[in-house]
């Protein structure tokens, strides 16, 4: 079983980029957590991060032909906008968890509307890196 966790503009700057929001943790920090989570539970896993948007739909395509079961995807500001993001992931048929670190809901109005999650299988904000461990967890329990 395979699964892609991809994140989406900005988050490479994790660690540095407004920790009070976003914590101290570095994206290299995550994908090892998740990357230790996947082996012991004998999952394959795959950690893209994009700035740009055409390659996160790329990335999107390319699960769709190669046996991954599910996609947990932070897709951070293309969140609110991308139209494009959603139709990939419609187009995908697998499990798809959108994570937020941080608690959209909370913040300003435009971080309420989420594109992503008129696909989503489940959404998890505001538990900071615990989500994608959360998230990968029920990925797992779910296709067992
Ligand atoms: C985010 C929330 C988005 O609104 C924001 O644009 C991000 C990160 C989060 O993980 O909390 O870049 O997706």
């Amino acid at each position: 079983n395979k699964v892609l966790v991809l994140h989406g503009p900005n988050l490479n700057l994790l660690g540095t980029r407004q920790p009070e929001i976003y914590g101290h943790e570095t994206l290299a920090d995550i994908d090892n957590a998740l990357r230790q989570q996947a082996l012991m539970a004998g999952w394959e896993i795959a950690c893209r991060q994009s700035n740009h948007e055409g390659e996160l739909i790329d990335a999107i395509h390319a699960a769709r032909l190669d046996g991954t079961a599910a996609i947990i995807i932070n897709p951070a500001a293309y969140t609110h906008t991308s139209v494009a993001i959603l139709d990939a992931l419609n187009a995908f048929e697998g499990r798809v968890i959108e994570v937020h670190l941080s608690n959209v809901h909370r913040r300003e109005a435009f971080r309420h509307h989420s594109y992503v999650s008129l696909r989503a299988d489940g959404v998890i904000a505001g538990l900071g890196s615990r989500g994608y461990a959360l998230a990968l967890e029920a990925v797992i329990e779910d296709t067992e």
